[in-house]
């Protein structure tokens, strides 16, 4: 903890406050959050193995977390969507909605006030180390895991179903699943695919 910067513990400890005394506090957008905020911590829990020679190897499922152009990638699919922390695989992998939990050699996972971090950091378009927001990645591929909740929503995340999505195995709500699809111009998820897993 202590190697971190001090902004990061101030940061994260606002963004983690509960809600109820959230009014007196400065809501999450008035602090900014930009890739240099966020670096010690994908560089010093994720980037051991998340590297093209890490110690597992080649990066896991080829996704490299070493610099901000890898961490936002997304030729093969998009594990940050700028914009949208719910979106975002990498979101839900540190807070444990998709399995297996990250980092991969935890316990511990990262602490509440690092995971709100990445959260804004996220939602507020994963600005780079200047403080530029990335574009947000309309059509960009996603795969995410997480609890089917009533409506087709991923804890919270809306899913588009249409005739040509592929619905396998009749997933419930409260079902783990996996879904594939695109993001659309709404921030919703065109499903492609969604099982139960
Ligand atoms: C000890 C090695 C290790 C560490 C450390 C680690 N990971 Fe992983 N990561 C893996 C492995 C292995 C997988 C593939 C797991 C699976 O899905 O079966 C993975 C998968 C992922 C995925 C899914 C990628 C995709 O294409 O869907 C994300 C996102 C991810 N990790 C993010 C992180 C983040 C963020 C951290 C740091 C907080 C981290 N990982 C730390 C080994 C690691």
């Amino acid at each position: 903890m202590s190697t971190y910067p001090a902004r990061l513990l101030v940061v994260g400890l606002l963004l983690a406050l509960p809600a109820a005394g959230a009014a007196e506090q400065r809501p999450a957008s008035e602090l900014t959050v930009n890739y240099r905020d966020v670096q010690p911590i994908l560089i010093g829990r994720c980037a051991k193995c998340h590297a093209p020679q890490g110690i597992m190897g080649p990066a896991p499922e080829g996704y490299s977390l070493v610099d901000y152009a890898s961490t936002l990638a997304q030729s093969e699919r998009a594990r940050v969507v700028p914009g949208s922390a719910e979106a975002s695989e990498l979101v839900r992998r540190i807070r444990g909605q998709a399995r297996p939990r990250m980092p991969f050699d935890g316990p511990p996972f990262l602490a509440e006030e690092e995971i709100a971090l990445i959260v804004a950091w996220i939602d507020q378009g994963a600005r780079d180390a200047q403080g530029k927001p990335a574009p947000v990645p309309r059509g960009a591929r996603l795969r995410l895991h997480g609890r089917l909740e009533a409506n087709w929503r991923l804890d919270g995340l809306a899913l588009k179903i249409t005739s040509a999505t592929r619905v396998e195995d009749s997933p419930q709500p409260g079902d783990y699943v996996q879904v594939r699809g695109r993001l659309l111009e709404d921030g919703s998820l065109l499903l492609e695919r969604i099982r139960r897993r």
